[in-house]
């Protein structure tokens, strides 16, 4: 089975979008995927003060190496003031150019506070990944009201969203395997 790297989109503590991740890793690993979270939290951003772009910076490599040797990513992404977080777009501005994420296979799934499930975030990173050449999974996940809509028991409670949890999770295995 392949290797699925699970990305928290954000480094906020507590966030719900960790909750999410373990979440779906249960899911994954239930399937037999080998998949492990990652995390922006984890993201050494004092390494980054002053725009070192380009330079060989060993804690950005220590912290970006295991996701891109995973075969998969899958996105965990919050709506932030109607876009992804900040933090996000740094790990992808110290990405190795151009290679990272060509022909790799990502999916996605967005969480919001509000009513809307982070489509905008979600579509807003998935302009990104599409310049860098990555093959976006189509069937995404948009969990809107995060708090009232999710029970670490449970999963999703509103049927239809769980309902397209599980599809997108055995729909994302079955296209990383076409694609190996
Ligand atoms: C800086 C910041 C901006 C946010 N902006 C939005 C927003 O534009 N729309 C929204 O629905 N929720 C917004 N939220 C709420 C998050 O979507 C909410 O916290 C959700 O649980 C997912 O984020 P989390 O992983 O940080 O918990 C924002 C939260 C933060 C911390």
């Amino acid at each position: 089975m392949f290797k699925l790297a699970i990305i928290v989109g954000t480094d906020r503590p507590n966030s719900k979008s960790q909750v999410m991740a373990k979440y779906v890793h249960e899911l994954y690993s239930e399937r037999g995927v080998d998949a492990q979270v990652f995390s922006m939290a984890d993201f050494p951003l004092g390494s980054v003060i002053g725009g070192p772009y380009g330079k060989n910076l060993p804690e950005i490599e220590a912290f970006r190496e295991p996701i891109l040797a995973c075969n998969a990513l899958l996105f965990v992404i919050p709506e932030y003031n109607g876009s992804f977080p900040g933090v996000l777009k740094v790990f992808i501005d110290y990405l190795p150019f151009p290679d990272a994420f060509v022909a790799t296979p990502i999916a996605y799934i967005g969480i919001s506070a509000g009513a809307f499930g982070s489509l905008r975030a979600v579509e807003q990173f998935q302009m990104v990944a599409n310049y860098r050449n990555a093959l976006s999974y189509p069937e995404r996940v948009f969990v809107s009201r995060f708090s009232k809509n999710f029970s670490t028991d449970l999963g999703l409670t509103v049927p239809l969203e769980q309902e397209l949890l599980l599809n997108q999770t055995n729909g994302f295995i079955d296209f990383v395997k076409r694609m190996q």
